[in-house]
């Protein structure tokens, strides 16, 4: 069974499994303020680019409960700046953003004081999860097409149940087709430098009883010329226009290196990760995170301390290098409108 990697407490916070304890503990944790859950998407406890809009949804509703009484100028204000303080933790993930405007256009459309745009935000928030795992499972049967019978599957970074609201996005076709009984089983690159793949794609597909071999992202290319892989399967923190697309650093090598096998390469996203309104991906914005995270490996130095970095979060995959688009909606091809 998958893992669920967010909810609501008893108490009204937002329950999450903190996955920079993975794989040593399941550890889940109560955040009860928009600052603590900006706190914990920053430092990826929370993270994967459906899960952290939910999050901020689901952040804005528990930190608001305490003006839920106020008049509704105030309970705006109080909106407003934890709607920037959540929308400023990463920029690359459309879903962040997209989850907190539509937030802030409901509490808009909603007359009243506090108690009755509090109420409405909260099943808001609610609608924004129910829909993530609608769209995922659906993701999921699209995709079990594209898994034959003891197929192997690439995947990059984590794009699975931990990343969403559901069974996730990359992964659903193969939590499908494992419910289905179809054999399936995963090859899984590390994902340096936060290892998302070694600690969390091979923790939850364990978790779940699903065949799966960890490799370092420098043995793709070894792997694609020398054994069976029938497909690739990544997600995406952001799909432009005309379907270039973000997503985890190292996503764009193994595009290159699938298409030069003849493996077919598949982006997998739920509908909320299309962005019309970024035309390429030249304009998608990159988060750029601390030299440390590829200088130390889990508290330990892997290299001087003074080493000039590079550390980009993510990377640009061009659309000539995608096989299809995997949504919720079935396989969709650019351009993408509004
Ligand atoms: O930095 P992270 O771990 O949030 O990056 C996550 C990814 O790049 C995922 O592949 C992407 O968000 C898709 S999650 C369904």
């Amino acid at each position: 069974m998958s893992v669920q990697s967010i909810a609501w407490s008893p108490s009204g916070a937002v329950r999450i499994v903190d996955q920079s304890a993975l794989p040593e503990a399941l550890v889940t944790r109560d955040l009860d303020t928009a600052e603590q859950v900006a706190d914990a998407i920053r430092c990826l406890q929370v993270r994967g680019a459906p899960l952290i809009g939910i999050a901020a949804a689901m952040g804005l509703v528990a930190g608001l409960r305490e003006h839920r009484r106020a008049a509704r100028g105030v309970f705006l204000t109080r909106l407003d700046a934890m709607a920037d303080l959540l929308g400023g933790t990463r920029p690359t993930a459309v879903n962040l953003h997209g989850a907190l405007a539509r937030m802030r256009a409901r509490a808009a459309a909603t007359t009243g004081d506090g108690p009755a745009v509090w109420e409405r935000l909260s099943a808001e928030a609610g609608a924004i999860l129910e829909e993530d795992r609608a769209m995922c499972r659906r993701i999921g049967e699209e995709g079990l097409r594209l898994i034959p019978a003891g197929g192997h599957v690439l995947t990059h970074c984590n794009a699975g149940a931990l990343a969403t609201g559901g069974i996730g996005t990359a992964l659903a076709p193969v939590y499908v087709a494992h419910e289905a009984g179809r054999q399936v089983h995963v090859w899984v690159a590390e994902t340096r430098p936060l290892l998302q793949g070694a600690r969390l794609t091979a923790w939850e597909l364990s978790h779940a009883g699903i065949p799966c071999t960890l490799m370092t992202d420098g043995m793709t290319g070894a792997l694609l010329r020398g054994a069976r892989v029938d497909v690739v399967l990544v997600g995406a923190d952001r799909v432009a226009a005309n379907g270039d697309f973000a997503n985890k650093i190292g996503t764009y090598g193994l595009a290159v290196l699938a298409l030069h096998h003849g493996v077919p390469f598949y982006c997998v996203a739920p509908w909320s990760s299309i962005d019309p309104a970024t035309p390429d991906g030249d304009a998608i914005p990159i988060e750029h995170r601390a030299a440390a995270e590829v200088t130390s490996l889990q508290g330990r130095a892997t290299a001087p301390p003074e080493t000039a970095v590079w550390n980009p979060a993510f990377d640009v995959t061009p659309a000539r290098y995608v096989t299809g688009y995997l949504t919720d909606r079935g396989l969709v091809r650019p351009p993408f409108a509004a």
